[in-house]
C-alpha cells in the first residue's frame, strides 16, 4: 500500500528510484511516479497509472536528466482513483516543490477550503496535493523548506509518510512520519529513504528507523533528524539482517511458489535458538520477567487476515500449554469493542509486516490500558515490535508476495514456542508435553519439506479443477482455521469464492451449499494422535459425500479410514494433532497458486490488494 523512496547522492537518480519502486512493488500499487530535480536546477515529475512498466515507458519515451535528488512513489488509490493526475508526486509553489505520501489526511477538505480560499488552484482529487501545495505557499511566503515542512506537518490530522524537496535546496530531502514507517538508509557520498529497507538493501544494509512524530533530512553527505518542533534528536543505524538477493524471485516463476518452497528454511529459522536444553526458551519473553508471565490471566490475540488465522491455530497450543485462555480479535473491531482489558492482560499481536495499521492501532489502545503486548512480527524494527513491551521476530526472511505463505507457518510457529515458553514458567506444561513438542520441532523442517512436495499432485489437480467456481474448506479444530487460510488463500489469488468452515458446523447451515460435483477440500486430523476428532471428521466426508460433494481429502501417511469416501487423497507426513495445519496448509497454498496461474493472472500482485495494509 503505497512506495515511497527518496535518494540524494550523484549516482543514476532515476535508476535509484526505480530500483527502490521496484523492490516495494509487492506492497501493492495502483500507479506510480517519480520527481528530480533536473539539470536546469527545476523540479521534472513522470507519472503514471498502472504498473511500474508503464512509468518505465514514460520515462523512455520522455527522458529525466536528473541532478541527483529524487523523490519515488508507487500509490493505492485512497483520495481519488488511480489516475495519472491523481499519481505521487504532486507540485507546489508553482512547480517548484514535490510531494509524495502515503497515508490519509483526515483534514484534508479543511486544508483544501483553505488552499483554495488563499486562490491556489488544485488539478488532482487527492489529499496530498493539497498538502503540496499548502507546503508551496508556505515556502512561497519566504520560508527554508525545513520551517516551512515543520509548520505544515504540524497542522495534518491522520497518518502520513511524507516526503518534499524543492528546487531552491537542491540535495535536500525532507520526510515526516505520523503513524506510518520511515527508514533512512545511510550510504557512501549518498542517502536514501524509504518506506522499509527493502526501497534501499540493494544499495545499503546500514539504517536507520525514523521514530514517530521526527522528521528526517538528507543530503548526500548528512543525515539529521528532529522532532515537529525541529528539535535535534539523537539516532542509531542498524545493520539489515536480509540481504538484497532474498527479496529477488531467484529463478521461480513468482515470489509466491518461491516463498511455498522456502517454508521449511523460514521455520527453521523462526526455531532457530530457542530450543536450548530441550527446553524453549524466549529470550525476549524472559525479559518481560517470571512474575509478570505469571500473573497473566487472560491473553487477547490481535491480528488482521491470514495473520488472525495463525493466531487463532496458535491459541489452541496456548491455551492447552500454559492454561491461559486465549481468545483471537481482529484487529479493527478490537477496540470498538471496549474490551475488558487489566493489568494481568497479555496483548499478542502477529503481524507479518509490523506495520498493519488496524493491528498498530490495536497494539496502541492496549498500550494505553497498560496492559502488556508481545509482537509476533516478521520485520525487524517495524513499527508494531518496537511500540509492544516485548516482540519475538519469526526470522522467515522477507516476504513479497502479496498472499502470505512462510509468513503463516512461521507466525504459527512462533506462537507454538510462545506457548511452550509461557507453558513452562507457570509450571502448567508437563515434562511430556514439552518433550514431544520440542521432538515435533526437531523434524518440522524436514516434514514441512515433504509437505511442499505435493505440489506436483495440487498442480495435476487443479488442471483439472481450473474451471471451478466455488470450493469449500473443512476443518476441525486448528484445521478449522487452516481450512480459512485455504479458502482465503483462493480467493485473494485465483478470484474464486471460497469458505472455510467448522466441519462440526456444516449441519447447522453450509451443508445446503453441497451440489454434485461441489469440491470439498478436508483437511483430517491425525487418527493417531486425534482418534476422536479423526472419526468425526471421517463422518463429515461421509456426510458431504452422500449429497454429492467431491471431496479433497489432506490425510496423514497411513490414514486409510477415508479411502473409501474422497476422490482425492493429498498425503502428509505423520505429526501430532497441534501441527497437522502447519504441513496441511501447503497443498492449499499450491492450489491457489496453480489456479490463479491457470487463470492467467498475476499470482504476486492480486487486483485490489497491498501487501502492508498502512491505512484503517
Ligand atoms: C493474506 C494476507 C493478509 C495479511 C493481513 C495482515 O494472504 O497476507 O491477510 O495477513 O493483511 O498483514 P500483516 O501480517 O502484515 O499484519
Amino acid at each position: 500500500m503505497c512506495g515511497i523512496v527518496g535518494y540524494a547522492g550523484p549516482n543514476d537518480t532515476v535508476e535509484a528510484l526505480l530500483n527502490g519502486l521496484r523492490r516495494l512493488e509487492y506492497r501493492g500499487y495502483d500507479s506510480a511516479g517519480v520527481a528530480v530535480i533536473d539539470d536546469t536546477g527545476g523540479v521534472s515529475v513522470r507519472k503514471k497509472s498502472g504498473k511500474l512498466v508503464n512509468l518505465e515507458d514514460l520515462l523512455k519515451a520522455s527522458p529525466l536528466e536528473a541532478a541527483g535528488t529524487g523523490i519515488g512513489h508507487t500509490r493505492w488509490a485512497t483520495h481519488g482513483g488511480p489516475t495519472d493526475v491523481n499519481a505521487h508526486p504532486h507540485l507546489g509553489d508553482d512547480g517548484r516543490l514535490a510531494v509524495i505520501h502515503n497515508g490519509i489526511v483526515e483534514n484534508f477538505a479543511e486544508l483544501r477550503d483553505e488552499v483554495t480560499s488563499r486562490g491556489a488552484e488544485l488539478l488532482s482529487e487527492t489529499d496530498t496535493e493539497v498538502v503540496a501545495v499548502l507546503l508551496g505557499l508556505e515556502t512561497a511566503s519566504g520560508k527554508d523548506l525545513e520551517t516551512a515542512f515543520r509548520e505544515v506537518v504540524q497542522r495534518l490530522h491522520g497518518t502520513f509518510t511524507l516526503l518534499a524537496m524543492h528546487q531552491s535546496e537542491p540535495g535536500k530531502i525532507v520526510a515526516a512520519r505520523h503513524h506510518s514507517p520511515l527508514v533512512v538508509g545511510l550510504g557512501e557520498g549518498e542517502n536514501f529513504l524509504g518506506f522499509d529497507v527493502a526501497a534501499f538493501v540493494s544499495s545499503t544494509r546500514r539504517a536507520v528507523v525514523v521514530n514517530e512524530d521526527n522528521i528526517a533530512i538528507i543530503t548526500p553527505d548528512s543525515v539529521r533528524i528532529t522532532d515537529f518542533t525541529g528539535a535535534e534528536v539523537d539516532f542509531e543505524e542498524y545493520e539489515v539482517e536480509w540481504d538484497a538477493g532474498a527479496a529477488d524471485k531467484g529463478g521461480w516463476s513468482s515470489f509466491m511458489a518461491k516463498e511455498i518452497n522456502e517454508q521449511p528454511e523460514a521455520i527453521a529459522n523462526t526455531i532457530r535458538g530457542r530450543i536450548v536444553d530441550g527446553h524453549v526458551e524466549i529470550p525476549e519473553l524472559t525479559a518481560l520477567g517470571e512474575d509478570r508471565l505469571k500473573e497473566i490471566d487472560r491473553i487477547i490475540i490481535v491480528a488482521c487476515g491470514t495473520a488472525s488465522y495463525a493466531g487463532m491455530v496458535g491459541s489452541y497450543a496456548i491455551e492447552q500449554w500454559a492454561r491461559i485462555p486465549v481468545e483471537v480479535q481482529l484487529s479493527h473491531e478490537f477496540r470498538y469493542r471496549d474490551p475488558v482489558l487489566t493489568d494481568r492482560t497479555m496483548v499478542i499481536s502477529v503481524s507479518q509486516s509490523g506495520e498493519t495499521m488496524d493491528t498498530l492501532m490495536a497494539v496502541k489502545y492496549a498500550i494505553e490500558r497498560g496492559v502488556t503486548t508481545v509482537s509476533v512480527c516478521n520485520t525487524q524494527s517495524a513499527t508494531i515490535p518496537r511500540e509492544s513491551d516485548a516482540a519475538v521476530y519469526t526470522h522467515a526472511g522477507p516476504e513479497v508476495a502479496v498472499a502470505s505463505t512462510k509468513a503463516f507457518v512461521a507466525q504459527i510457529t512462533a506462537l507454538y514456542l510462545l506457548g511452550l515458553h509461557l507453558g513452562r514458567v507457570r509450571g502448567t506444561l508437563s515434562a511430556e508435553d514439552e518433550a514431544a513438542a520440542v521432538e515435533q520441532f526437531e523434524t518440522l523442517p524436514e516434514k514441512m519439506a515433504e509437505a511442499v512436495a505435493t505440489h506436483e499432485q495440487i498442480a495435476q489437480l487443479a488442471h483439472w479443477m481450473a474451471d471451478t467456481r466455488s470450493v469449500l474448506f473443512l476443518g476441525r479444530h486448528v484445521g478449522y482455521p487452516a481450512a480459512l487460510e485455504g479458502a482465503l488463500k483462493l480467493k485473494e489469488i485465483a478470484y474464486i469464492h471460497a469458505e472455510g468452515f467448522a466441519a462440526g458446523e456444516l449441519k447447522h447451515g453450509p451443508i445446503a451449499l453441497i451440489d454434485h460435483g461441489q469440491p470439498v477440500f478436508v483437511l483430517v486430523p491425525s487418527p493417531r494422535t486425534s482418534p476422536l476428532m479423526h472419526s468425526k471428521v471421517v463422518s463429515n466426508i461421509q456426510e458431504i459425500r452422500a449429497r454429492g460433494a467431491r471431496v479433497i481429502a489432506i490425510v496423514e501417511k497411513g490414514d486409510t479410514a477415508v479411502l473409501p469416501f474422497a476422490d482425492d487423497v493429498v498425503r502428509i507426513p505423520l505429526t501430532d494433532a497441534l501441527f497437522d495445519p502447519i504441513l496441511q496448509v501447503v497443498p492449499l497454498q499450491w492450489f491457489a497458486l496453480e489456479l490463479s496461474t491457470a487463470k492467467g493472472l498475476d499470482v504476486d500482485q492480486p487486483r485490489n490488494l497491498a501487501k502492508s495494509v498502512t491505512v484503517e
